[in-house]
């Protein structure tokens, strides 16, 4: 029996690029080939890096039983054609620094890698995950041109697994038992809706009192940060690395899940031109609609501030970004 390896044969397997090869970006690189979901492209500015990266994963593969490839790379073209595009490049947070501080440093990475990243794949779905989370999808949202369905940010999917988790261990079940919803910025001004939040369809607020459902949202808000001061060198990425392929995965796979995504609003919850975590269907055209529950007033209100925050500083991203420009 004769066996060519270098068979003509050409097929379309789905490409996933991760641009920052970091922490989170290689993290999720893994996520994403040992679940056998798609080939990924891992680029970095950083030289060798994400070809080491790269290699090192490929070695795995036969202990983990996928054969999806893993290129890493310094040059946009080698990610052409990709159904997916993920934006980790730029700063974490050092410990004492909010999400906001990294403002100025990540504004121009992340403009700079979504117009290099959509030049070589014009027709992929962006998923943005650098902080200032809503800001700098925002800016990725700008800097592409593409239309609202095809450009997110992963934050609420985070931010939501911190309260299940937290509302698990407090309870002592299972925290896939746990399903919650966390909406607006990622920051200290998001808006966890513990209304929503059940375990196994019962309501946390039949199972937990008011004082401890508050202390869990107090954890949750500070998330981010409890990691940050416990490592002292860079935040979080397991985590924020599964939470990023769930949204790679339901739309790949055409899932249509329901998942707190940050979406530009046109309208929704009475919010405009702005990026903010809601509930989305995440499917093969990238957000298939945007979800409006009904917000109670303080919810609405925490929606709104959240909302305000991040377009005081949209405003000045454009400020940095025009002075760069000048410059
Ligand atoms: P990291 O420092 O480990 O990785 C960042 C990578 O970006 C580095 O390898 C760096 O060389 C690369 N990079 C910098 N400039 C670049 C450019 N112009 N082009 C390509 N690559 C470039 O950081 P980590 O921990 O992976 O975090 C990445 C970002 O994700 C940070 O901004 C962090 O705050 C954010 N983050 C957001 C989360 C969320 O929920 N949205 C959760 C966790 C992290
Ligand atoms: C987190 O929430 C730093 O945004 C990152 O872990």
């Amino acid at each position: 029996m004769s066996f060519s390896p270098n068979s003509p044969i050409v097929c379309n397997l789905p490409r996933v690029t991760i641009v920052g090869a970091g922490r989170v970006g290689s993290t999720l690189a893994q996520r994403i080939a040992e679940k056998n979901l798609a080939d990924v492209v891992l680029l970095d500015i950083i030289a060798g890096m994400p070809q080491g990266l790269a290699l090192d994963l490929m070695e795995a593969r036969g202990i983990e039983i996928h054969n999806r490839q893993i290129i890493g790379t310094n040059n946009y073209a080698d990610t052409s054609g990709s159904q997916i595009v993920v934006i980790t490049a730029g700063l974490p947070r050092k410990p004492g620094m909010s999400r906001d501080d990294l403002l100025k440093t990540n504004a121009k990475i992340v403009v700079e890698a979504a117009k290099n990243a959509i030049a070589h794949s014009p027709n992929a779905i962006f998923i943005v995950v650098t902080n200032p989370l809503d800001v700098m999808t925002y800016l990725a949202w700008q800097a592409t041109g593409l239309p609202r369905d095809r450009i997110m940010g992963m934050a609420g999917v985070l931010d939501s697994a911190r309260f299940e988790t937290f509302i698990a261990l407090e309870l002592g079940v299972l925290p896939a038992d746990v399903k919650a919803m966390v909406l607006g910025s990622h920051g200290d001004l998001m808006v966890p809706l513990s209304r929503y939040a059940t375990v196994n369809g019962i309501p946390i607020t039949e199972l937990l009192d008011a004082a401890t459902i508050e202390r869990l949202i107090e954890r949750t808000r500070n998330g981010g940060a409890e990691i940050v001061e416990l490592m002292q060198t860079g935040g979080a990425f397991f985590a924020p690395a599964s939470a990023t392929s769930v949204m790679v995965e339901s739309i790949l796979l055409n899932q249509s899940r329901l998942l707190p995504v940050a979406a530009y609003l046109q309208g929704e919850y009475g919010l405009e031109d702005v990026v903010i975590g809601v509930p989305c269907r995440l499917g093969c055209g990238g957000i298939e609609s945007v979800l409006e529950l009904t917000l109670s007033d303080e919810e609405r209100e925490g929606l709104h501030t959240s909302a305000q925050s991040v377009r005081q500083n949209i405003e000045r991203s454009q400020e940095i970004l025009a002075n760069k420009n000048n410059s």
